[in-house]
């Protein structure tokens, strides 16, 4: 990068320097100092773990840290990226269809600080993953996720040469879509696994109330499908939840034995255990791409989605810091975990989106639902609206890819 200090040392005396550096860090202190004192309200500091990391962190090596930035106005976006006339999106996602008249959630791109994102070109990434398999693999976020890319890369390719590969409807019912590019030969495959590990019949003999139990030691049996892929996007996160492991009367079960006292947090520590040592031996990580994805924020206001929470007040991005929650623990669990397997041989990227997507409480279909949702039923304020935030975590993969130099390979 040109523009470090170094630079200016070699022309200015020593005295100047000393008083410009001295001025630097006044100027940072006070910004720093302002920054921590402005945010109201009581345990805003608690809750807002994100604002330790708002100021941007020096880049290593040249490469840019693409997750922290900021939203800036975009009127051109829409033009220069699909619509919902995309054949491959799913009821769920289409906002403006179901009835959603305030169009500004797609007018929005992301600004790293200190850099640009890369523009993304659906023909080049075509043209890299020719003859390969892109895929996904997870819960129906991972599935927001995969329809995006989709229609990003059906901006380049006839439509009428993509097509999913068993005749399968795009809908949230089906357990395993594999999107064709055919001039390409190219498949885009999402496989739903919300988990990633296995869930099932709990083991002979166990205690009545065991309905079900979630496997952390054994991956899901979709695993087999995912090997050989030339890039693979992994996200976990919103099913281990208590409420949704009690309510299924689920538990956790390791070495054949249910565990009835596993505690949630554990479990997930333990599956992403299970995942790495998956990837480390069944995928070959000197070729393939691999990312977990970071956890995608819900932004359900006044009660959670079980007490009538709404997102539908925003129109635009929050511009209010102090209303960013604080990092989820999910996050540091798969960042601790991708981390740990990194080396120079492999190619294995943790997919920082969840504090550009925190901002985003304008961006869920809220009570813009598929057709034939009762209207009564919850808003939805976890899945994102298409096209809108998940086209920007395919930019920040994108921009991995290339920094990583995926096209020479
Ligand atoms: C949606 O995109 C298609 C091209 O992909 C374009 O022909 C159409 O005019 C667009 N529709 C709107 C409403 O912008
Ligand atoms: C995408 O890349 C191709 C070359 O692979 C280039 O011809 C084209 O102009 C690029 N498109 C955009 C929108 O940058
Ligand atoms: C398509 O790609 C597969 C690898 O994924 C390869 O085995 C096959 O030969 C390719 N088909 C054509 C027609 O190039
Ligand atoms: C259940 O899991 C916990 C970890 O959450 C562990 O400490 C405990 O020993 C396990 N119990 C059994 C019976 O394996
Ligand atoms: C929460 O409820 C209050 C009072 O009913 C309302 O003023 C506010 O706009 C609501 N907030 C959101 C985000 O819906
Ligand atoms: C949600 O709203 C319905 C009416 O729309 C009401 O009957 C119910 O009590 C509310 N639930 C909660 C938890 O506030």
């Amino acid at each position: 990068m040109d523009l470090q200090p170094a630079t200016l040392q070699i022309s200015l005396p020593r005295r100047e320097l000393a008083y410009i550096v001295s001025l630097l860090f006044l100027l940072i202190s006070s910004a720093f100092v302002f920054g921590l004192l402005s945010p109201p309200g009581p345990g805003s500091f608690v809750r807002s773990g994100f604002l330790s990391r708002v100021l941007p962190k020096p880049s290593a090596r040249g490469t840019c840290d693409y997750s922290r930035g900021r939203w800036v106005r975009d009127e051109d976006r829409p033009l220069r990226f699909y619509n919902e006339s995309c054949p491959f999106l799913d009821p769920g996602f289409r906002c403006r269809e179901n009835g959603r008249r305030d169009g500004g959630y797609v007018k929005w791109r992301w600004q790293p600080d200190g850099c640009e994102l890369p523009r993304f070109n659906a023909s080049k990434l075509l043209e890299w993953t020719r003859d390969g398999r892109i895929v996904f693999a997870g819960d129906s976020i991972g599935r927001n996720q995969w329809e995006s890319l989709v229609c990003m890369l059906s901006q380049a390719a006839s439509k009428s040469a993509i097509y999913e590969a068993n005749g399968n409807p795009i809908t949230k019912h089906k357990g395993y879509l594999s999107m064709r590019f055919q001039e390409y030969n190219l498949t885009v495959e999402y496989y739903r696994a919300p988990f990633l590990v296995m869930v099932g019949r709990p083991p002979p003999n166990s205690p009545s109330l065991v309905r079900s139990t979630v496997r952390v030691d054994e991956l899901h049996w979709y695993s087999k499908n995912w090997e050989g892929a030339d890039v693979l996007i992994f996200n976990a996160g919103h099913w281990w939840n208590e409420d949704k492991i009690v309510k299924a009367n689920s538990y956790f079960q390791e070495k054949g034995s249910v565990n009835l006292t596993m505690d949630v947090m554990e479990a997930f520590r333990r599956s992403l255990q299970t995942w790495k040592t998956w990837a480390l031996s069944n995928l070959d990580l000197q070729r393939s791409h691999v990312f977990f994805r970071g956890y995608s924020p819900v932004h359900y206001r006044n009660g959670t989605w079980s007490e009538n929470g709404t997102c539908n007040s925003n129109k635009e991005p929050e511009t209010d810091y102090t209303k960013l929650e604080a990092e989820p623990l999910y996050n540091l669990y798969i960042s601790n975990t991708v981390g740990k397997m990194k080396d120079r041989n492999r190619k294995v990227q943790y997919l920082d989106i969840t504090f550009l997507s925190e901002f985003r409480i304008d961006g869920h279909p809220s009570e813009h639902r598929e057709p034939g949702t009762p209207a009564d039923a919850p808003q939805d304020c976890s899945h994102w609206c298409l096209p809108g935030v998940p086209d920007t975590w395919n930019e920040l993969l994108y921009a991995h890819l290339l920094s990583v130099r995926f096209h020479e390979m």
